[in-house]
């Protein structure tokens, strides 16, 4: 069929919105009609050439939610009109790391998921004959995208899909952060440094824990205020002075659980620095860039402090989005204040810029 998306052809370029061909799902791949996608900071990453990994032309675009047209031979977990969430982190529930509960690594396709194709290697985008390679498995800056069965979470059709479209990517990320790789214990003191997308979830995520104290740090004020929403008790602008502050302000121990959500791996020190001798748990979430390390003195782990990281908040896509998305219809989740911008596809550039003048949570693209 032909579809209208949203292609990188060349890096640091604008997208080019545009007919290609979107070929039939085969085996164990399901065609899903996109209804909104958020743009992600990763989206950008991949367009403006920065990461090494990345390729063109692609259809860019993973944090896609949309409705279910056809299933491929094979496909069970899905079927036409089933409401779904693009899993740019799969969950196959058989390779190795699926079976275990100690992570959410998925080994079935990455592969070929890397390289843009789907798991059998091959694509269903394509121009004029040439294949035009799928992005993060999801592909979904379109109208339409094949994507495997493993790499969709089956949500309530309840959900608003221009809500549910944010538990694809950042808002799973910060949630899962703090209620599955740290498991935040109820009447804990949490410091979540960043307040963007994941930052903003991990503060949510620590209040669903039972958190007694969460401290949230950002430079900036309005997005200080979001935290507020989320359930942050303290919220800080953000200084060289923040690890003194903490430890100041809990008798000289710091936070039980602190949380990095802003890529910078000088912020990912002082969220060391600030976890709790003994006990603290320092998890990481942002992505930083090529070739940086992070400092730490090993003095701050041999006196029990940890630091562990976090792709996808720890989620095991199929099984956890869908309780994430019940807990927003519940009312435990307060996602509308996320959606900044909505946008139509035509627009899908004006998502980055938005982006980049840190203008808003999250550009909603309604299909
Ligand atoms: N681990 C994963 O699976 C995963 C998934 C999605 C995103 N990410 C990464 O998470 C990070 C955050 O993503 P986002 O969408 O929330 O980004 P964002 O840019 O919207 O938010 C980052 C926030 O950090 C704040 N900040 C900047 N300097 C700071 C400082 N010195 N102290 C405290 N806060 C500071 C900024 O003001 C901003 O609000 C990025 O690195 C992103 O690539 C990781
Ligand atoms: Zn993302
Ligand atoms: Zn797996």
């Amino acid at each position: 069929m032909q579809i209208r998306a949203a292609v990188l052809e060349e890096f640091g370029e604008p997208l080019v919105v545009q007919e290609v061909e979107l070929a039939d799902p085969e085996p164990g791949e399901a065609l899903v009609r996109l209804v909104a996608c958020g743009v992600c900071h990763t989206d950008l990453y991949t367009a403006s050439g920065a990461d090494p990994s990345g390729y063109a032309p692609t259809v860019l675009g993973h944090e896609g939610a949309g409705v279910v047209e056809a299933v491929g031979e094979g496909v069970t977990s899905v079927a036409p009109g089933d409401h779904v969430v693009t899993l740019f982190s799969p969950q196959c529930r058989e390779c190795e790391h699926c079976r275990s509960p100690r992570t959410n690594l998925c080994l079935a396709i990455r592969e070929q998921q890397n390289q843009g194709y789907l798991p059998d290697g091959t694509a269903r985008l394509s121009r004029d004959g040439e294949p035009i390679r799928h992005f993060m498995g999801a592909s979904t800056f379109a109208e339409y995208t094949v994507a495997p069965e493993i790499a969709l979470a089956n949500v309530s059709r309840d959900a608003p899909l221009e809500h549910a479209c944010l538990f694809a990517c950042g808002l799973s990320t910060g949630l899962g952060a703090a209620m599955f790789t740290a498991k935040v214990e109820p009447g804990s003191t949490c410091v979540v440094f960043g307040a963007g997308m994941v930052g903003l979830g991990a503060v949510a995520g620590c209040r669903l824990q039972g958190a007694e104290r969460i401290v949230c740090v950002d430079l900036s004020e309005d997005r200080l205020e979001l935290a507020r929403g989320q359930g942050a008790t303290d919220t800080w602008t953000a200084d060289a002075d923040t690890v003194q502050r903490v430890l100041d302000e809990t008798r000289g121990f710091g936070a039980d659980y602190t949380f990095e959500a802003t890529g910078l791996v000088s912020v990912m020190r002082q969220a060391v620095e600030s976890a709790r001798m003994g006990w603290g748990l320092c998890t990481v979430a942002g992505v930083a860039g090529k070739g940086e390390t992070l400092d730490v003195v090993p003095r701050y782990l041999i006196t029990g402090r940890r630091v562990c990281g976090s792709s996808f908040g720890g989620v095991k896509g199929r099984d956890q989005v869908p309780q994430l998305v019940q807990r927003y219809l519940d009312g435990d989740i307060d996602v509308e204040p996320f959606v900044s911008h909505r946008l139509t596809l035509d627009d899908v550039n004006r998502g980055f810029e938005l982006m980049e003048a840190k203008d808003g949570i999250r550009s909603v693209i309604d299909f």
